[in-house]
């Protein structure tokens, strides 16, 4: 079979590549590097050992994407092109409205032409919002968001009528709690554009001297320490998520990939700082606004329908990062630094 993969570029669609080489998928993989580097793509083929078609484009201009279904016999799409941060999506939600839902909708059109009726989607643990009841099932609905937090709800809404309209198409909705971590080779990993949002990127940064401190945002949540606390989860095994969800049952179906753990933002610094051998220094902030206390995944359905479990431990996540940081100070960016050492 071969798989479009959108945005494969980017943290999770290199990983994802990665997992589908192995497994024995063709794949053709799609970006237009606006949040992240080729190099990505280099080391896929590298790591798998496999060549496979790179193609530049936006998915803001269907023409382009139509070129593509063109010229490979595309089967299914695996859609990970989107914008992320939730920040700028407050400051700039014109631009998150136009990139992640004007992509989908070409997207779909042309597949809908081309007669390709089988998409596994991005979406995020975002669409729930603020939720009492934990673990959260797929079945809680959703909650206020951001505004890049919307454009996963509005998409999930586009594919649901998508659905309605015409049943023969096979839907897969992801519902991504916090992938963190990098492939075992330390040769992939996240490689955030300036100040990482996230929380664990910015401890790696921290670790290894490129910053000061962590800011803790908040120690008054009513949680185990105060910090709050996340469903944090290995790539590798979201990355594997999605090969269980290109054979998913048939019709449209949503899933949790998160590990049903919940851990502090205290507990992540601690297994980070045994990671690497570093001390984190850090301070305790106002909260960040926006964030919630707590949020985990029920991951049951996953495992009963889609035969997926993450079987990764917070330890091999941060032993992960840290491998990738070290190998990989600046990213793809300085990807000769290891040659120039050599030399
Ligand atoms: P990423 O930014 O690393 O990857 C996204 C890729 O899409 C990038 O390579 C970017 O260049 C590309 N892209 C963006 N807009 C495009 C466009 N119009 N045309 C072509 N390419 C485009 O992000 P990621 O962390 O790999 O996330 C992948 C998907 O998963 C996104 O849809 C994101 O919203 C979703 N998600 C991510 C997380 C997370 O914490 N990383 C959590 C939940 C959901
Ligand atoms: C985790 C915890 C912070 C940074 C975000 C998006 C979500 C999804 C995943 C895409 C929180 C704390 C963080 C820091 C801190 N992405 N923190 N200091 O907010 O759960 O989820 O990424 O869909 O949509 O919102 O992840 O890693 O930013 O934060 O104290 O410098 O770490 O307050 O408790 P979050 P995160």
């Amino acid at each position: 079979m071969t798989i479009l993969v959108t945005g494969a570029a980017g943290y999770i669609g290199s990983h994802t590549c990665v997992e589908l080489l192995e497994a024995g998928y063709n794949i053709v993989a799609l970006d237009n590097f606006s949040n992240s580097h080729p190099e990505s793509l280099k080391r896929v083929s590298e790591l798998t050992g496999k060549i496979f078609p790179i193609v530049k484009a936006d998915l803001k201009e269907e023409t382009l994407i139509a070129e593509v279904f063109d010229q490979y016999q595309i089967e299914a799409v695996i859609h990970f092109a989107a914008y992320k941060a939730v920040g700028e999506s407050v400051h700039h939600p014109l631009t998150y409205y136009e990139n992640n839902l004007s992509g989908l909708i070409n997207l779909l059109k042309v597949m809908e032409r081309y007669k390709v009726k089988r998409i596994v989607f991005s979406s995020s643990a975002t669409v729930y919002g603020s939720v009492a009841q934990m673990p959260i099932r797929e079945n809680v609905p959703f909650g206020k968001t951001s505004p890049y937090g919307k454009t996963k709800q509005m998409a999930e809404e586009i594919l649901n009528d998508l659905y309605t309209s015409d049943t023969a198409w096979n839907i897969t909705i992801l519902r991504y709690f916090n992938p963190i971590g990098a492939h075992s080779s330390g040769r992939i990993g996240e490689d955030p554009t300036g100040t990482p949002n996230n929380l664990v990127p910015y401890i790696s940064q921290v670790a290894i001297g490129q910053r000061v401190m962590l800011n803790i945002f908040g120690n008054d949540y009513e949680t185990k320490d105060g910090t709050g606390v996340r469903d944090y989860i290995h790539i590798s095994d979201l990355a594997n998520g999605h090969l269980k969800a290109i054979e998913a049952p048939e019709g449209l179906n949503v899933y949790n990939l998160g590990t049903g753990c919940g851990y502090s933002v205290l507990e992540v610094v601690e297994a980070f700082e045994e990671a690497s051998g570093k001390a984190i220094p850090l301070k305790f902030t106002a909260r960040r606004p926006g964030d919630i206390a707590v949020c985990y995944a029920d991951p049951v359905k996953a495992e009963l329908e889609l035969k997926w479990k993450a079987t990764r431990s917070l330890k091999d996540m941060c032993e992960d990062t840290w491998r990738w940081q070290t190998l990989n100070p600046s990213g793809y960016t300085d990807f000769n630094h290891l040659v120039q050492k050599a030399e």
